[in-house]
Protein backbone atom coordinates (compact mmCIF):
# COMPACT_ATOMS: atom_id res chain seq x y z
CA UNK A 1 0.00 0.00 0.00
CA UNK A 2 1.63 3.32 -1.12
CA UNK A 3 2.85 5.57 1.81
CA UNK A 4 1.01 8.89 2.61
CA UNK A 5 3.40 11.85 1.26
CA UNK A 6 3.08 14.13 3.67
CA UNK A 7 1.93 12.19 6.68
CA UNK A 8 -0.13 14.17 9.43
CA UNK A 9 1.53 14.92 12.82
CA UNK A 10 -0.72 16.14 15.40
CA UNK A 11 0.24 18.20 18.54
CA UNK A 12 1.31 16.62 21.66
CA UNK A 13 2.31 18.61 24.83
CA UNK A 14 6.38 18.75 24.92
CA UNK A 15 7.60 16.87 27.45
CA UNK A 16 9.49 18.21 30.62
CA UNK A 17 13.28 18.83 30.40
CA UNK A 18 13.20 17.91 33.76
CA UNK A 19 10.99 16.92 36.11
CA UNK A 20 8.95 19.47 37.74
CA UNK A 21 8.88 20.12 41.70
CA UNK A 22 5.77 18.99 44.04
CA UNK A 23 3.54 21.49 44.27
CA UNK A 24 3.68 21.89 40.14
CA UNK A 25 3.60 18.27 39.59
CA UNK A 26 0.35 18.45 41.75
CA UNK A 27 -0.58 21.80 39.70
CA UNK A 28 -0.14 19.48 36.24
CA UNK A 29 -2.10 16.50 37.52
CA UNK A 30 -4.92 18.58 38.10
CA UNK A 31 -4.85 20.67 34.91
CA UNK A 32 -3.06 17.62 32.31
CA UNK A 33 -1.42 14.77 33.91
CA UNK A 34 -0.16 14.62 30.05
CA UNK A 35 2.49 17.84 30.38
CA UNK A 36 3.95 16.10 33.44
CA UNK A 37 5.83 13.68 31.93
CA UNK A 38 9.38 14.86 30.97
CA UNK A 39 11.66 13.65 28.18
CA UNK A 40 13.41 10.72 30.23
CA UNK A 41 9.86 9.23 30.37
CA UNK A 42 9.88 8.92 26.50
CA UNK A 43 13.42 8.18 25.53
CA UNK A 44 14.26 5.25 28.40
CA UNK A 45 12.79 1.80 29.19
CA UNK A 46 12.58 2.23 32.78
CA UNK A 47 12.51 5.16 35.55
CA UNK A 48 12.29 4.22 38.93
CA UNK A 49 13.03 6.15 42.23
CA UNK A 50 11.16 7.98 45.23
CA UNK A 51 8.44 10.62 43.60
CA UNK A 52 7.22 13.92 45.32
CA UNK A 53 3.89 12.87 45.14
CA UNK A 54 3.48 8.83 44.93
CA UNK A 55 6.17 7.21 47.32
CA UNK A 56 8.38 5.15 45.31
CA UNK A 57 7.70 4.64 41.19
CA UNK A 58 8.48 2.57 38.75
CA UNK A 59 7.54 3.63 35.29
CA UNK A 60 7.73 1.07 33.09
CA UNK A 61 8.41 1.17 29.32
CA UNK A 62 10.25 -1.55 28.01
CA UNK A 63 7.35 -4.67 26.81
CA UNK A 64 9.62 -7.45 28.83
CA UNK A 65 9.03 -5.45 31.89
CA UNK A 66 5.30 -4.72 31.11
CA UNK A 67 4.69 -8.48 30.72
CA UNK A 68 5.95 -9.42 34.05
CA UNK A 69 3.84 -6.86 35.61
CA UNK A 70 1.18 -7.91 33.56
CA UNK A 71 1.33 -11.70 33.07
CA UNK A 72 4.63 -13.21 34.35
CA UNK A 73 4.33 -12.20 38.49
CA UNK A 74 0.25 -10.56 37.82
CA UNK A 75 0.12 -12.00 41.64
CA UNK A 76 2.72 -9.51 42.81
CA UNK A 77 0.63 -6.27 41.36
CA UNK A 78 -2.60 -5.55 42.20
CA UNK A 79 -4.82 -3.00 41.58
CA UNK A 80 -3.34 0.34 43.50
CA UNK A 81 -5.34 1.72 46.76
CA UNK A 82 -5.42 5.26 44.58
CA UNK A 83 -7.06 4.05 41.31
CA UNK A 84 -9.48 2.28 43.45
CA UNK A 85 -10.54 5.34 45.85
CA UNK A 86 -11.23 7.15 42.91
CA UNK A 87 -13.02 4.52 40.41
CA UNK A 88 -15.17 3.16 44.25
CA UNK A 89 -16.41 6.89 44.65
CA UNK A 90 -20.11 6.05 45.19
CA UNK A 91 -20.31 2.51 45.41
CA UNK A 92 -23.41 1.23 46.42
CA UNK A 93 -21.43 -1.99 48.18
CA UNK A 94 -21.93 -4.19 45.23
CA UNK A 95 -18.21 -4.64 43.49
CA UNK A 96 -17.79 -4.82 39.86
CA UNK A 97 -15.33 -6.09 37.69
CA UNK A 98 -12.95 -3.20 37.68
CA UNK A 99 -12.71 -2.45 41.03
CA UNK A 100 -12.85 -6.29 42.43
CA UNK A 101 -9.64 -7.90 43.68
CA UNK A 102 -8.11 -11.23 44.22
CA UNK A 103 -10.53 -14.07 44.80
CA UNK A 104 -13.63 -11.90 44.51
CA UNK A 105 -12.02 -9.98 40.62
CA UNK A 106 -11.29 -13.82 39.94
CA UNK A 107 -14.81 -15.18 40.25
CA UNK A 108 -16.10 -12.47 38.71
CA UNK A 109 -14.25 -12.74 35.73
CA UNK A 110 -15.00 -16.58 35.41
CA UNK A 111 -18.98 -15.35 35.93
CA UNK A 112 -18.70 -12.97 33.26
CA UNK A 113 -16.16 -13.79 30.87
CA UNK A 114 -19.24 -16.19 28.74
CA UNK A 115 -21.05 -12.45 28.26
CA UNK A 116 -17.92 -11.43 26.07
CA UNK A 117 -17.50 -14.27 23.38
CA UNK A 118 -17.02 -13.87 19.73
CA UNK A 119 -20.36 -14.86 18.93
CA UNK A 120 -22.40 -12.97 21.63
CA UNK A 121 -20.64 -10.12 20.80
CA UNK A 122 -21.38 -10.18 17.24
CA UNK A 123 -24.72 -10.97 17.79
CA UNK A 124 -24.81 -7.39 18.82
CA UNK A 125 -23.50 -6.33 15.40
CA UNK A 126 -26.95 -5.34 13.48
CA UNK A 127 -28.36 -3.41 16.35
CA UNK A 128 -25.20 -1.56 16.64
CA UNK A 129 -25.29 -0.75 12.89
CA UNK A 130 -28.71 0.06 12.98
CA UNK A 131 -28.50 2.63 15.62
CA UNK A 132 -25.10 3.99 13.53
CA UNK A 133 -27.29 4.39 10.64
CA UNK A 134 -29.97 6.51 12.19
CA UNK A 135 -27.51 8.40 13.41
CA UNK A 136 -26.55 9.30 10.21
CA UNK A 137 -29.46 9.56 8.70
CA UNK A 138 -30.09 12.63 11.42
CA UNK A 139 -26.82 14.15 10.45
CA UNK A 140 -27.33 13.57 6.63
CA UNK A 141 -30.93 15.92 7.04
CA UNK A 142 -29.28 18.85 7.97
CA UNK A 143 -27.64 21.27 5.12
CA UNK A 144 -24.04 20.72 3.90
CA UNK A 145 -21.40 22.08 5.59
CA UNK A 146 -23.54 22.50 8.64
CA UNK A 147 -21.27 21.93 11.83
CA UNK A 148 -21.57 19.03 14.11
CA UNK A 149 -19.78 18.42 17.66
CA UNK A 150 -18.70 15.50 16.47
CA UNK A 151 -17.22 14.26 19.91
CA UNK A 152 -20.90 14.42 21.66
CA UNK A 153 -22.37 12.88 18.50
CA UNK A 154 -20.14 10.11 19.17
CA UNK A 155 -21.18 10.28 23.31
CA UNK A 156 -24.52 10.05 21.97
CA UNK A 157 -24.06 6.77 19.27
CA UNK A 158 -21.91 4.99 21.60
CA UNK A 159 -24.75 5.40 24.63
CA UNK A 160 -27.08 4.79 22.47
CA UNK A 161 -25.82 1.77 22.06
CA UNK A 162 -24.86 0.78 25.51
CA UNK A 163 -27.83 1.58 26.59
CA UNK A 164 -29.55 -0.83 24.06
CA UNK A 165 -27.16 -3.73 24.21
CA UNK A 166 -26.35 -3.45 28.20
CA UNK A 167 -30.78 -2.90 29.09
CA UNK A 168 -32.64 -2.85 25.46
CA UNK A 169 -33.17 0.84 26.46
CA UNK A 170 -35.42 -0.45 29.45
CA UNK A 171 -34.57 3.04 30.84
CA UNK A 172 -37.92 4.19 29.09
CA UNK A 173 -38.51 8.39 30.38
CA UNK A 174 -35.49 8.94 32.10
CA UNK A 175 -33.28 8.41 29.70
CA UNK A 176 -31.88 11.84 28.81
CA UNK A 177 -31.10 11.73 32.64
CA UNK A 178 -29.79 9.36 32.96
CA UNK A 179 -27.16 10.24 30.17
CA UNK A 180 -26.37 13.95 32.31
CA UNK A 181 -26.15 11.89 35.21
CA UNK A 182 -23.59 9.69 33.83
CA UNK A 183 -21.70 12.55 31.93
CA UNK A 184 -21.62 14.73 35.31
CA UNK A 185 -20.64 11.51 37.62
CA UNK A 186 -17.70 10.54 34.90
CA UNK A 187 -16.52 14.48 34.67
CA UNK A 188 -16.84 14.62 38.68
CA UNK A 189 -14.28 11.40 38.78
CA UNK A 190 -12.21 12.49 36.12
CA UNK A 191 -10.16 15.15 37.87
CA UNK A 192 -7.52 13.46 40.25
CA UNK A 193 -8.59 14.42 43.75
CA UNK A 194 -5.17 15.93 46.12
CA UNK A 195 -6.83 14.24 49.00
CA UNK A 196 -6.88 10.97 47.43
CA UNK A 197 -2.75 11.54 46.08
CA UNK A 198 -2.28 12.34 49.81
CA UNK A 199 -4.04 9.26 50.90
CA UNK A 200 -6.11 11.30 53.16
CA UNK A 201 -8.93 9.18 55.38
CA UNK A 202 -11.64 8.16 53.18
CA UNK A 203 -14.17 10.02 55.89
CA UNK A 204 -12.84 13.31 54.67
CA UNK A 205 -15.10 14.65 52.10
CA UNK A 206 -13.23 14.62 48.42
CA UNK A 207 -14.43 17.43 45.98
CA UNK A 208 -14.91 14.87 42.87
CA UNK A 209 -17.40 12.93 45.58
CA UNK A 210 -19.27 15.66 46.42
CA UNK A 211 -19.64 16.77 42.95
CA UNK A 212 -20.43 13.11 42.07
CA UNK A 213 -22.99 12.22 44.77
CA UNK A 214 -26.30 13.49 43.25
CA UNK A 215 -25.62 12.42 39.57
CA UNK A 216 -24.71 9.23 41.34
CA UNK A 217 -27.55 8.69 43.38
CA UNK A 218 -29.68 9.33 40.31
CA UNK A 219 -28.07 7.11 38.60
CA UNK A 220 -28.08 4.07 41.14
CA UNK A 221 -32.03 4.56 41.89
CA UNK A 222 -32.52 4.26 38.09
CA UNK A 223 -30.57 1.04 38.09
CA UNK A 224 -31.81 -0.60 40.72
CA UNK A 225 -35.32 -0.05 39.38
CA UNK A 226 -34.18 -1.48 35.87
CA UNK A 227 -32.96 -4.53 37.58
CA UNK A 228 -35.78 -5.04 40.06
CA UNK A 229 -38.06 -4.93 37.26
CA UNK A 230 -36.00 -7.25 35.30
CA UNK A 231 -36.11 -9.96 38.16
CA UNK A 232 -38.95 -9.74 38.70
CA UNK A 233 -40.21 -10.52 34.99
CA UNK A 234 -37.89 -13.61 34.77
CA UNK A 235 -39.13 -14.67 38.07
CA UNK A 236 -42.63 -14.51 36.63
CA UNK A 237 -41.06 -16.59 33.39
CA UNK A 238 -42.06 -13.92 30.90
CA UNK A 239 -39.67 -13.53 28.30
CA UNK A 240 -36.64 -11.03 28.77
CA UNK A 241 -34.97 -9.45 26.15
CA UNK A 242 -31.37 -10.60 25.36
CA UNK A 243 -29.44 -8.28 26.37
CA UNK A 244 -26.69 -8.30 29.01
CA UNK A 245 -28.52 -7.23 31.75
CA UNK A 246 -30.62 -10.68 31.75
CA UNK A 247 -27.39 -12.26 30.95
CA UNK A 248 -25.79 -10.66 34.31
CA UNK A 249 -28.83 -12.34 36.28
CA UNK A 250 -28.95 -15.44 34.57
CA UNK A 251 -25.26 -15.88 34.89
CA UNK A 252 -23.11 -18.54 36.88
CA UNK A 253 -19.71 -19.17 38.00
CA UNK A 254 -18.86 -21.83 36.06
CA UNK A 255 -16.45 -23.58 38.83
CA UNK A 256 -19.30 -23.30 41.52
CA UNK A 257 -22.86 -22.31 39.93
CA UNK A 258 -23.19 -19.36 42.14
CA UNK A 259 -24.71 -16.29 40.16
CA UNK A 260 -24.15 -12.79 40.97
CA UNK A 261 -26.05 -10.70 44.21
CA UNK A 262 -28.54 -8.04 43.00
CA UNK A 263 -25.53 -5.60 44.46
CA UNK A 264 -22.86 -7.06 42.33
CA UNK A 265 -25.79 -6.97 39.26
CA UNK A 266 -26.11 -3.60 39.74
CA UNK A 267 -22.16 -2.88 40.33
CA UNK A 268 -21.46 -4.43 36.88
CA UNK A 269 -23.57 -2.71 34.46
CA UNK A 270 -22.45 0.83 35.98
CA UNK A 271 -19.03 -0.66 35.43
CA UNK A 272 -19.62 -1.70 32.00
CA UNK A 273 -21.05 1.81 31.56
CA UNK A 274 -18.41 3.85 32.92
CA UNK A 275 -15.51 1.61 32.04
CA UNK A 276 -16.98 1.32 27.96
CA UNK A 277 -18.82 3.94 27.01
CA UNK A 278 -16.17 7.47 27.24
CA UNK A 279 -13.47 5.27 26.08
CA UNK A 280 -15.40 3.98 23.30
CA UNK A 281 -16.35 7.31 22.15
CA UNK A 282 -12.98 8.87 22.40
CA UNK A 283 -11.53 6.51 20.42
CA UNK A 284 -14.35 7.29 18.16
CA UNK A 285 -13.93 11.11 18.19
CA UNK A 286 -10.01 11.35 18.01
CA UNK A 287 -10.39 8.86 14.73
CA UNK A 288 -12.65 11.17 12.78
CA UNK A 289 -10.57 13.86 13.72
CA UNK A 290 -7.64 12.11 12.69
CA UNK A 291 -9.21 10.79 9.31
CA UNK A 292 -10.26 14.27 8.48
CA UNK A 293 -6.76 15.33 8.56
CA UNK A 294 -5.52 12.68 6.71
CA UNK A 295 -6.88 12.29 3.22
CA UNK A 296 -5.08 9.48 1.45
CA UNK A 297 -6.39 7.36 5.01
CA UNK A 298 -10.08 8.96 4.66
CA UNK A 299 -9.73 7.58 0.88
CA UNK A 300 -8.72 4.22 1.35
CA UNK A 301 -11.10 3.84 4.53
CA UNK A 302 -14.00 5.15 2.74
CA UNK A 303 -13.47 2.48 -0.25
CA UNK A 304 -13.26 -0.41 1.74
CA UNK A 305 -16.71 0.65 3.27
CA UNK A 306 -18.05 1.00 0.27
CA UNK A 307 -17.09 -2.24 -0.27
CA UNK A 308 -18.56 -3.87 3.12
CA UNK A 309 -20.92 -6.79 3.17
CA UNK A 310 -24.23 -7.43 3.84
CA UNK A 311 -23.12 -8.60 7.52
CA UNK A 312 -22.01 -6.09 10.08
CA UNK A 313 -20.81 -8.95 12.33
CA UNK A 314 -18.15 -9.50 9.53
CA UNK A 315 -17.03 -5.86 9.17
CA UNK A 316 -14.11 -6.55 12.29
CA UNK A 317 -12.47 -9.47 10.10
CA UNK A 318 -13.13 -7.48 6.41
CA UNK A 319 -11.91 -4.11 6.95
CA UNK A 320 -8.32 -4.10 7.74
CA UNK A 321 -7.81 -0.55 6.66
CA UNK A 322 -10.39 1.17 8.71
CA UNK A 323 -9.24 -1.57 11.79
CA UNK A 324 -5.61 0.01 11.01
CA UNK A 325 -6.75 3.68 11.16
CA UNK A 326 -8.56 2.93 14.73
CA UNK A 327 -5.67 1.12 15.99
CA UNK A 328 -3.54 3.82 15.26
CA UNK A 329 -5.86 6.87 16.63
CA UNK A 330 -5.61 4.60 19.60
CA UNK A 331 -1.93 4.61 19.85
CA UNK A 332 -1.54 8.25 19.58
CA UNK A 333 -4.78 9.09 22.00
CA UNK A 334 -5.19 5.43 24.16
CA UNK A 335 -8.37 6.17 26.04
CA UNK A 336 -6.68 4.97 28.76
CA UNK A 337 -3.63 6.87 29.01
CA UNK A 338 -2.44 5.04 32.20
CA UNK A 339 -2.53 2.24 33.84
CA UNK A 340 -1.28 1.77 37.81
CA UNK A 341 -0.80 -0.89 40.43
CA UNK A 342 1.17 -1.69 43.20
CA UNK A 343 3.90 -4.27 44.29
CA UNK A 344 2.56 -6.68 46.83
CA UNK A 345 6.08 -7.67 47.26
CA UNK A 346 9.54 -6.83 46.15
CA UNK A 347 10.27 -7.63 42.57
CA UNK A 348 12.83 -7.69 39.93
CA UNK A 349 12.02 -6.39 36.55
CA UNK A 350 15.44 -6.70 34.45
CA UNK A 351 18.31 -4.53 35.88
CA UNK A 352 15.48 -2.64 38.43
CA UNK A 353 14.67 -3.42 41.70
CA UNK A 354 10.72 -3.30 42.43
CA UNK A 355 10.62 -2.16 46.65
CA UNK A 356 7.28 -3.65 48.37
CA UNK A 357 4.79 -1.36 48.15
CA UNK A 358 5.94 0.49 44.97
CA UNK A 359 3.74 2.92 42.79
CA UNK A 360 3.69 1.22 39.01
CA UNK A 361 3.19 3.11 36.44
CA UNK A 362 2.42 1.69 32.94
CA UNK A 363 1.38 4.63 30.28
CA UNK A 364 -0.03 3.59 26.98
CA UNK A 365 0.44 7.42 26.22
CA UNK A 366 4.26 6.64 27.10
CA UNK A 367 4.63 3.51 25.30
CA UNK A 368 2.74 4.34 22.31
CA UNK A 369 5.06 7.30 22.19
CA UNK A 370 8.49 6.21 22.91
CA UNK A 371 11.14 6.77 21.24
CA UNK A 372 12.76 3.47 21.71
CA UNK A 373 9.59 1.49 20.35
CA UNK A 374 8.30 3.62 17.09
CA UNK A 375 9.65 4.69 14.08
CA UNK A 376 8.33 8.82 13.88
CA UNK A 377 6.36 8.07 17.44
CA UNK A 378 4.01 11.30 16.97
CA UNK A 379 3.09 10.63 13.36
CA UNK A 380 -0.47 9.11 12.04
CA UNK A 381 1.14 5.93 10.12
CA UNK A 382 -2.07 3.57 9.84
CA UNK A 383 0.30 1.49 7.94
CA UNK A 384 1.48 0.42 11.04
CA UNK A 385 -1.49 -1.67 12.29
CA UNK A 386 -1.91 -3.18 8.62
CA UNK A 387 -2.07 -6.91 8.98
CA UNK A 388 1.53 -7.83 7.97
CA UNK A 389 3.48 -4.82 9.49
CA UNK A 390 1.14 -5.32 12.53
CA UNK A 391 2.72 -8.52 13.50
CA UNK A 392 6.06 -7.44 14.52
CA UNK A 393 4.60 -4.61 17.20
CA UNK A 394 5.12 -6.44 20.16
CA UNK A 395 2.49 -7.14 22.13
CA UNK A 396 3.52 -5.33 25.08
CA UNK A 397 4.00 -2.22 23.16
CA UNK A 398 0.97 -1.35 22.25
CA UNK A 399 -1.82 -1.66 25.47
CA UNK A 400 -4.92 0.44 24.36
CA UNK A 401 -6.63 -2.43 26.39
CA UNK A 402 -4.14 -3.39 28.48
CA UNK A 403 -2.84 -6.86 28.85
CA UNK A 404 -2.74 -10.33 30.78
CA UNK A 405 -5.51 -11.49 32.53
CA UNK A 406 -6.62 -8.26 33.53
CA UNK A 407 -7.37 -7.43 29.96
CA UNK A 408 -10.20 -5.12 28.88
CA UNK A 409 -13.64 -7.73 28.90
CA UNK A 410 -15.36 -5.39 26.35
CA UNK A 411 -12.28 -5.37 24.01
CA UNK A 412 -14.19 -7.34 21.01
CA UNK A 413 -17.38 -5.51 22.13
CA UNK A 414 -15.40 -1.93 21.46
CA UNK A 415 -13.40 -3.36 18.57
CA UNK A 416 -16.53 -4.45 16.86
CA UNK A 417 -18.80 -1.02 17.55
CA UNK A 418 -16.24 1.41 16.71
CA UNK A 419 -15.67 -0.45 13.56
CA UNK A 420 -19.11 -0.44 12.44
CA UNK A 421 -19.70 3.01 13.25
CA UNK A 422 -16.73 4.28 11.59
CA UNK A 423 -17.84 2.30 8.76
CA UNK A 424 -21.31 3.26 8.74
CA UNK A 425 -20.08 7.14 9.05
CA UNK A 426 -17.42 6.82 5.90
CA UNK A 427 -19.96 5.45 3.69
CA UNK A 428 -21.99 8.02 3.41
CA UNK A 429 -20.73 11.40 5.22
CA UNK A 430 -17.43 13.27 4.77
CA UNK A 431 -16.27 15.06 7.79
CA UNK A 432 -13.84 17.75 7.95
CA UNK A 433 -12.70 19.89 10.98
CA UNK A 434 -13.84 23.75 11.37
CA UNK A 435 -11.17 25.59 10.97
CA UNK A 436 -9.13 26.59 14.11
CA UNK A 437 -10.47 24.36 15.98
CA UNK A 438 -7.47 22.70 16.14
CA UNK A 439 -8.04 19.73 19.77
CA UNK A 440 -5.18 19.43 22.08
CA UNK A 441 -5.34 15.39 24.19
CA UNK A 442 -6.80 16.18 27.83
CA UNK A 443 -6.13 13.55 30.18
CA UNK A 444 -9.38 13.19 32.45
CA UNK A 445 -10.65 9.62 33.51
CA UNK A 446 -10.07 9.38 29.61
CA UNK A 447 -7.90 11.04 27.36
CA UNK A 448 -9.88 13.38 25.71
CA UNK A 449 -9.93 16.62 23.31
CA UNK A 450 -9.77 19.97 25.42
CA UNK A 451 -12.19 21.85 22.86
CA UNK A 452 -15.25 20.43 21.03
CA UNK A 453 -14.62 18.89 18.33
CA UNK A 454 -16.09 21.03 15.51
CA UNK A 455 -16.73 19.24 12.17
CA UNK A 456 -18.26 20.39 9.17
CA UNK A 457 -20.47 17.60 7.34
CA UNK A 458 -21.05 16.81 3.25
CA UNK A 459 -23.18 13.90 2.31
CA UNK A 460 -20.79 11.45 0.28
C1 LIG B 1 -12.15 1.66 23.06
C2 LIG B 1 -12.79 1.22 24.11
C3 LIG B 1 -12.14 0.67 25.36
C4 LIG B 1 -10.87 0.85 25.83
C5 LIG B 1 -9.75 1.67 25.21
C6 LIG B 1 -10.78 0.10 27.07
C7 LIG B 1 -9.62 0.02 27.83
C8 LIG B 1 -9.48 -0.81 28.94
C9 LIG B 1 -8.23 -1.04 29.63
C10 LIG B 1 -6.88 -0.42 29.28
C11 LIG B 1 -8.47 -1.91 30.63
C12 LIG B 1 -7.44 -2.51 31.61
C13 LIG B 1 -7.19 -1.60 32.79
C14 LIG B 1 -6.04 -2.10 33.67
O1 LIG B 1 -5.42 -3.12 33.38
O2 LIG B 1 -5.78 -1.43 34.68
C15 LIG B 1 -9.89 -2.22 30.61
C16 LIG B 1 -10.54 -3.02 31.51
C17 LIG B 1 -11.90 -3.21 31.52
N1 LIG B 1 -12.79 -2.80 30.55
FE1 LIG B 1 -12.37 -1.76 28.87
N2 LIG B 1 -11.98 -0.48 27.33
C18 LIG B 1 -12.84 -0.18 26.31
C19 LIG B 1 -14.15 -0.62 26.16
C20 LIG B 1 -14.82 -1.38 27.08
C21 LIG B 1 -16.19 -1.84 26.95
C22 LIG B 1 -17.09 -1.58 25.74
C23 LIG B 1 -16.50 -2.50 28.12
C24 LIG B 1 -17.78 -3.19 28.55
C25 LIG B 1 -18.88 -3.27 27.88
C26 LIG B 1 -15.32 -2.48 28.96
C27 LIG B 1 -15.23 -3.04 30.22
C28 LIG B 1 -14.06 -3.20 30.92
C29 LIG B 1 -13.98 -3.89 32.21
C30 LIG B 1 -15.14 -4.46 33.00
C31 LIG B 1 -12.62 -3.90 32.58
C32 LIG B 1 -12.00 -4.50 33.85
C33 LIG B 1 -11.52 -5.91 33.53
C34 LIG B 1 -10.89 -6.61 34.73
O3 LIG B 1 -10.31 -5.94 35.60
O4 LIG B 1 -10.95 -7.85 34.75
N3 LIG B 1 -14.33 -1.81 28.31
N4 LIG B 1 -10.47 -1.54 29.55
Amino acid sequence: MLAEARPFIPYAPKPLAKPAGRLKTLWLLARNPLESWTQAHFEQPMLAGPSSLFGYTVVVNDPQAVRRVLVDNVANYERDPLQLRILRTGSTGGEGLFTATGESWRRTRRTLSPLFTPKRVAAFAPMMQRLAQARVDRWLRRRPGAILEIDREMTGVTYDILSATLFSDAIAGDSAGFERAMMQFLDAIGTIDPLDVFNAPSWLPRVSAIRARESLAFFNKTTERMVKERQAQIADGGEAPDDLLTALLRASDPETGVGLSTEDVIANLLTFIVAGHETTSRALAWTLYLLSRSPHWRTKAEAEADAASENPGDWLDEMPVIRAVFEESMRLYPPAATLTRQAQEADRLGDVEVPKGAFMIISPYLLHRHRLLWERPDTFLPERFLPEAREKIDRFAYLPFGGGQRVCIGMRFAMMEAIIVLATILRQARLSLVEGQEPRPLQRITLRPDKRLAMHIHPR
